[in-house]
């Protein structure tokens, strides 16, 4: 039998890029899904009065519920755990995906936003963790896949508190890991490179420098979201999907900040840039 089928799952960011990806391949694959995403102005928008995405259907039977909460409030995560309970199941798995981002100098950055990315990304995590971990324990069993990214892996300037949000996040799930292994609960962070998704086109403040990505380095979210599934299922602890992601991982154990932090011997800075010295 596969390790997904029939196992109840609750995503976060259910009908965003990669969300749409997880509830596909998990509904092939026998998954029984709650979804859960920011509640919609829009009345004819996926989860607005569940309303469900067209890659759903003949498969009604598989979502259990869809339940809006906005994340990135204590009340949140509360609705979402408090709507959960009413069903009446008990969970197994939990996908950790939502998450938000803006670009530009950190300074530039309201910073109001600047501490939302990291009350969605990482605090709600925690929160959520805080909520659904005891059933988790005391069934001994379960399984936590969290969305980090490769920013979480480099520190990236133009997106401090983003980068911040999923150091954190993956620093959270390893140490938790380190607690609940012995529950035989299960851990799994993916870093996924930049992937076609909404949030590439997030919101950038002020004038940053950036050198745009060619399109053929941004891998597909069906792509990111399979390696994660399949590494998943062999009890993988960490995911590297794809070329860039498996590169940076290893560069970073070679050339500790791969980033403007670092100095280059040889190289100065002028005009905000690093430079080769004449
Ligand atoms: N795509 C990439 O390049 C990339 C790379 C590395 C890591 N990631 C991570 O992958 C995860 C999924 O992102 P994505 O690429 O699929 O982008 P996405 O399409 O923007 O999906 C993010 C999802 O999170 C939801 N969300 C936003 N604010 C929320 C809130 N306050 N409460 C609850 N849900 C909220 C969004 O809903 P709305 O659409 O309504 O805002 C959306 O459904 C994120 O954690 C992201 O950081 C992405």
């Amino acid at each position: 039998m596969g390790y997904y089928r029939n196992k109840n799952i609750l995503i976060t960011g259910a009908f965003g890029g990669f969300g749409l990806c997880f509830i596909s391949e998990l509904l092939d694959k026998g998954a029984n899904l709650i979804l859960s995403d920011m509640p919609k102005g829009d009345s004819s928008a996926p989860g607005c009065a569940g309303n469900l995405p067209g890659i759903c259907s003949g498969r009604e039977n598989q979502i259990l519920s869809v339940i809006p909460a906005d994340l990135s409030t204590a009340e949140g995560c509360r609705t979402l755990y408090d709507e959960y309970r009413k069903l009446g199941i008990s969970l197994d798995m939990i996908i950790h995906n939502a998450g938000i981002a803006f670009g530009g100098e950190y300074v530039d950055i309201p910073p109001d936003l600047n501490e939302k990315v990291v009350a969605l990304n990482l605090v709600s995590v925690m929160r959520l963790n805080t909520l659904f971990l005891p059933d988790l324990i005391s069934r001994k069993s379960g399984h936590l896949i969290y969305v980090s990214s490769v920013a979480g892996i480099v520190a990236t300037p133009l997106g401090v508190s983003y980068s911040t949000s999923k150091f954190g996040v993956r620093a959270f799930a390893m140490a938790l890991h380190g607690e609940i292994r012995k529950h035989g609960i299960r851990t799994t962070i993916v870093y996924p490179f930049f992937s076609k998704t909404p949030i590439l086109k997030s919101r950038v403040f002020g004038n940053p420098k950036v050198s745009f990505l060619p399109g053929f380095c941004a891998s597909s979210p069906g792509h990111v979201v399979s390696c994660t599934l399949s590494g998943a299922e062999k009890s993988k602890l960490h995911i590297r999907p794809g070329f860039f992601s498996k590169v940076m991982w290893l560069a970073v154990r070679f050339y500790p900040v791969i980033s403007p932090q670092r100095e280059i011997l040889g190289y100065s800075w002028k005009d905000g840039m690093q430079t080769r010295e004449k």
